[in-house]
């Protein structure tokens, strides 16, 4: 097969950041996706209706002329969120709400620190059918970094999903084969998001013959037993599992540092090397479901109606994209040959 037209996707994860960062990442995403879910984490982060609707307003005010893009707004939880604040969230249209272990991630410093008190706050949220997507990882130091994210399900994940039946969790951005398993045998209500990168690459990626702080993540990347077993559960075609880029940008000279910060801006070239994935894996038939409909069904939401067409023809990601601000980026894939290309 060389070309392949399927129902217009989203992204389920993304981070567009603020301000004039806007006008690089809301048109990056506007160009193939119709809508995309926006994570909070903003310095100071969204806590509040009132602040993601005035940050969807940016959004809006970023989108490329014409272009119908739709943000899906979510909230920050801390540990001050109330169950108000859920009700307020529900009425101005926000439809998830985004939980960080406290120090978990990037701008997470705000986040929970006792998931234990916020239970009230997770019953209000299955009690206005607003879904719970948390970033699945422990922050325990002594605990190897490649293991928190096994921990976070043996420590919380069955918890939660088990003692709020009628909540809707999404396990985002998973990368281990112990969460690929969680998801599959839990509960109707529970999915997961898969990144680009988890699915491509794994842990040599980044580590084999050199320090590559471009393919730096969280949660890190895997040992490739890991990555095979997120390639065989979307080539399997499961409803619960869905596309969310998790595109993260950061500056270049925020990566390239002794102490570089963790995400992959990959909203130029995600949906192409998702095809190129499900291309390698002979799975071309299941990418629609993982890109444009299993997402919108779990959300509740309806399904696009337009469509968008992928050809097989090679690229090559730009090295640098300079940034409204004048500073340059380095996009995920940077310099590689990508196998497909948007029509
Ligand atoms: C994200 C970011 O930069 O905001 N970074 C990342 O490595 N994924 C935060 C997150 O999604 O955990
Ligand atoms: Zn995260
Ligand atoms: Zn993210």
């Amino acid at each position: 097969m060389n070309e392949i037209t399927i129902i217009k996707p989203d992204d389920w994860h993304l981070h567009f950041r603020d301000q004039d960062m806007l006008l690089e990442t809301v048109p990056a995403t506007a160009r193939c996706f119709e809508r995309a879910v926006v994570m909070p984490n903003l310095v100071p982060p969204v806590t509040t209706a009132e602040l993601a609707l005035s940050y969807k307003e940016r959004i809006l005010a970023a989108r490329p002329e014409g272009s119908s893009f739709t943000p899906i707004m979510t909230i920050y939880l801390t540990d001050k969120t109330s169950v108000q604040d859920i009700k307020d969230a529900k009425n101005a249209g926000v439809l998830a709400a985004k939980m960080y272990p406290a120090g978990a991630t990037t701008n997470s410093d705000s986040g929970v620190n006792s998931l234990e008190s916020l239970y009230p706050v997770f019953e209000a949220l299955a009690d206005n059918d607003i879904l719970l997507l948390i970033h699945g990882e422990v922050t325990q130091k002594h605990i190897d970094i490649f293991d928190r994210e096994k921990e976070f399900i043996d420590q919380h994940m069955v918890k939660i999903v088990e003692r709020v039946p009628h909540l809707k969790v999404v396990f985002e951005h998973i990368t281990t084969k112990e969460a690929a398993d969680f998801v599959l045998s839990a509960r109707d209500g529970v999915a997961a998001t898969i990144t680009p990168q988890h699915l491509l690459l794994n842990r040599n990626d980044m580590l084999d013959g050199g320090v590559r702080p471009h393919n730096y993540c969280l949660p890190v990347l895997k040992r490739s037993t890991h990555q095979e077993a997120l390639r065989a559960v979307v080539k399997s075609g499961s409803p619960k599992f869905f596309l969310g880029t998790d595109s993260a940008p950061h500056a270049k000279h925020r990566k390239e540092s002794d102490c570089g910060c963790a995400g992959c801006y990959s909203a130029w070239s995600a949906l192409e090397l998702y095809t190129q994935v499900f291309d390698e894996l002979d799975a071309l038939d299941k990418l629609e479901g993982f890109a444009s409909i299993y997402g919108a069904d779990f959300y509740g939401l309806p399904r696009n109606t337009e469509t968008v067409t992928l050809v097989r023809e090679s690229w090559e990601v730009p090295s640098n994209i300079i940034l409204p601000n004048g500073e340059p980026i380095v996009p995920f894939f940077a310099g590689k040959q990508v196998a497909w290309k948007l029509k």
